[in-house]
């Protein structure tokens, strides 16, 4: 199966999943034993206009351990022609003539899907505004399975911002996927899981619930998904902001209800929303998730660069 764009969590089916899994398990080897030139002469542009600390630089590494080449501009927005004024259209046809593949975020929903449109070198949504982010989704599921060991029948309980969180919106597309799934959503009353994502789960058969006893649903679930209130996305309603803030927290106490083989997951940045407490019990699986985001990105230029 030949992959083009990544634009969307929903594109992917078991069998491309299974896929970048197994070649992601291959990257693992591949920077055990020092990396490869597997693309060499090949050139990534990453571009970005919000702030990225672990995507871009997984990204960047991902191309380094491969032995192909970056061309990087960080914070497009101020840095870019995209300051001067220029579409992201013209910005994206332009870098075609420079790259391979272009890494993109950008502020707006929509916005890969844009850039897609103009171009016929691959684009990769690194996250479009509320949108959707993709291959954090990829990476989640990658660590769901290298953790748990299935996908198919786990319960996870997706915490926090999910009206703005765009990773949960995609990792919700990819577990529509699975079989004998249960989702949980436990987040604060001004930014609960929007509608359009729980009538996608309805179509596709999936079982979710509305709770807001974090403590209570902790004890039945296998995954812990904690994620960050989006205070970039609330403007001036710094109120609703601080009102959503800090209301579910995982601390030694939830630790304490959860299973033995469960685990949490963050896709981090965390601001206070995982205590570092945390941090040293075996289920805190958030910085080995980060790691799987190598591995995974390292799977998908190999798969959309090389052409064996
Ligand atoms: C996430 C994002 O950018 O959506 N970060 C990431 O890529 N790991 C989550 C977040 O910013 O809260």
């Amino acid at each position: 199966m030949r992959l083009h764009h990544v634009i969307r969590a929903q594109q992917f089916g078991r069998n491309v999943l299974a896929e970048i899994f197994e070649t992601a398990s291959e990257m693992e080897r591949i920077v055990r034993h020092g990396g490869s030139d597997l693309l060499a002469r090949k050139v990534m542009a990453t571009v970005f206009y919000e702030p990225s600390t672990r995507t871009r630089l997984s990204f960047e590494s991902a191309m380094h351990r491969l032995g192909g080449e970056v061309i990087a501009t960080e914070n497009a927005r101020e840095f870019s022609s995209a300051a001067k004024g220029e579409t992201l259209e013209d910005t994206i046809r332009i870098i075609e003539g420079y790259a391979d593949v272009i890494v993109l975020r950008h502020y707006e929903s929509g916005a890969a899907e844009r850039a897609a449109s103009v171009t016929d070198v691959p684009i990769i949504n690194a996250g479009d505004g509320p949108g959707q982010h993709p291959t954090q989704a990829l990476l989640d599921m990658y660590t769901i399975q290298k953790e748990i060991g299935h996908l198919d029948g786990i319960s996870i309980a997706m915490v926090g911002d999910l009206a703005n969180g765009r990773t949960v919106r995609s990792l919700c597309y990819l577990l529509a996927k699975c079989e004998d799934i249960t989702i949980h959503f436990v987040a604060p009353e001004i930014v609960q899981m929007k509608d359009d994502i729980k009538e996608y789960l309805t179509k596709h058969g999936i079982a979710f619930v509305e709770e807001s006893d974090l403590k209570a649903v902790a004890s039945k679930v296998d995954v812990i998904y904690q994620t960050r209130i989006q205070k970039e996305r609330f403007g001036d309603r710094i109120e609703d902001y601080n009102r959503a803030s800090g209301v579910y927290i995982v601390d030694r106490h939830l630790l304490s209800v959860m299973k033995p083989d469960a685990i949490v997951m963050h896709p981090l940045p965390r601001i206070g929303e995982i205590k570092p407490e945390v941090d040293g019990d075996h289920r805190a699986a958030y910085f080995r998730q980060a790691q799987n985001g190598l591995y995974i990105r390292m799977a998908l230029l190999k798969m959309l660069l090389c052409n064996e």
